[in-house]
């Protein structure tokens, strides 16, 4: 049965190659200081810098600049933008990038007005915003975490070697979000396909919880579809519009909230790769990657019914005198299959992981109820030990 919910999503969202045309219609939403956020220079090597300055110049505004947010964003450098937002009395920040870029600019807008430590509060204690927030615009440039239409922030911590996401609610969702395929067509390969891995993995950890017959799976099962076909597509021609444009939409539906509605999720996959990222400082897609055939074989037996749905809906798998298992297995054989034909990293270890490193990530692992094994220490343990 669908439980019961609320829904609303508050990102406004420009899609297309004229996208970024929509900036100054929002611009004259806002103040006059805008804090122009970004990372190590991809945006200036592109060009999209100079055209997104030229539209704030044009538009009358102060630009503070904030540059160099790396990947997966620190709680150092949260507390660098937290000073500057404060001292230039920001009206919007205006990340330009990927997910890490926008995560940024959003744990920002709620960081700079609150008066504790924003990791102790957001990330230690998950306590809700009680001060002012600075409102969000994104013009995103790498496909994968969705940060453009949801309320995620994930913070690393690497004194004490903790990656934690925080969800806020829809006052923290960016106001608009701009997304231009074409920006994402200089991504090197690498990230490209961490991203595409990104977003199959936010369907599975929402798709792999709850039997019942849910509007959700069938819209999860059509985005997987269509982000494998797309996958191939565009790993051989990253310049491929209609693959790259339909690959970003799948992307923010994948975790704009939507799918998530009246069923449980699992999520345990990210919060065990987020630990590793916690260790490694690896790219978020490859830690996903790297332990999902482990995890996945893993759980299969108390989720069967589902495994199975999955590999006939989605893998296509013919069930014709096959037993279930034989089934769900031969779907987690064809997904492994894409994952390395797309180039995707199969082992924690080729992200430099090493055996004296998995108590740690074991004890860094949030551990989740919603999916269809609750794990304990020593499972974890075994599901690393198998991704090595
Ligand atoms: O630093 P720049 O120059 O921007 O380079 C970036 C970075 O090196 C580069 N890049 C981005 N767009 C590019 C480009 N290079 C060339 N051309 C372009 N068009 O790609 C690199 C990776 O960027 P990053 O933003 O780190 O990647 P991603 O979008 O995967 O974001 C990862 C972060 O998001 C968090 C992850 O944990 C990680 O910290 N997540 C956020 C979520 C959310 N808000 O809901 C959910 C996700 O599960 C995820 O946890
Ligand atoms: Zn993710």
């Amino acid at each position: 049965m669908l439980g019961n919910f609320t829904y609303c999503n508050p990102t406004k969202i420009y899609f297309g190659e004229n996208a970024l045309e929509h900036l100054n219609e929002e611009l004259a939403n806002y103040g006059k200081n805008i804090l122009l956020t970004y990372g190590s220079g991809s945006i200036k090597k592109s060009g999209l810098y100079d055209e997104v300055v030229k539209i704030l110049s044009d538009n009358g505004k102060n630009i503070v600049e904030l540059s160099s947010v790396m990947p997966n964003p620190t709680v150092n450098k949260l507390y660098e933008g937290c000073k500057l937002a404060k001292e230039n009395q920001i009206d919007l920040i205006l990340a330009v990038g990927g997910g890490s870029v926008c995560d940024y600019a959003k744990v920002l807008s709620v960081s700079a007005y609150c008066e504790e430590d924003p990791w102790e509060k957001y990330y230690l204690r998950m306590e809700d915003v009680d001060n002012k927030i600075i409102p969000v615009g994104c013009i995103l440039t790498m496909v994968g975490t969705g940060s453009e239409m949801n309320g995620g922030a994930v913070i690393t911590n690497h004194e004490s070697k903790l990656k934690i996401g925080h969800v806020f609610g829809e006052n923290v969702f960016p106001k608009f979000s701009i997304l231009n395929p074409v920006y994402t067509f200089t991504l090197p390969k690498y990230q490209m396909i961490a991203g595409f891995y990104d977003i199959f993995n936010h369907i599975t950890e929402q798709y792999f919880s709850d039997f019942d017959d849910c509007t959700s799976d069938y819209v999860m099962e059509g985005l997987m579809k269509s982000l494998i076909y797309s996958s191939r597509i565009a790993v051989e021609n990253p310049e491929n519009y209609e693959a790259r444009s339909n690959i970003m939409w799948v992307a923010t539906w994948a975790l704009n909230t939507m799918v998530a509605k009246g069923k449980t999720t699992d999520w345990m996959v990210h919060m065990i790769g987020q630990s590793i990222g916690a260790y490694t400082d690896a790219t978020h897609g490859m830690t996903l990657s790297a332990i999902s055939m482990a995890y996945y074989h893993y759980v299969m037996p108390y989720g069967l019914e589902k495994f199975k749905r999955f590999a006939i809906n989605v893998w296509n798998i013919t069930p014709d005198n096959k037993s279930d298992e034989e089934i769900a297995n031969e779907g987690l054989l064809a997904m492994e299959a894409w994952m390395k034909e797309i180039g995707l990293v199969m082992h924690i270890s080729e992200l430099g992981v090493t055996e004296d490193m998995l108590e740690g990530i074991a004890n860094g692992s949030f551990i989740c109820e919603g999916g269809y094994k609750k794990l304990n220490h020593d499972e974890i343990i075994e599901i690393l030990k198998e991704s090595m």
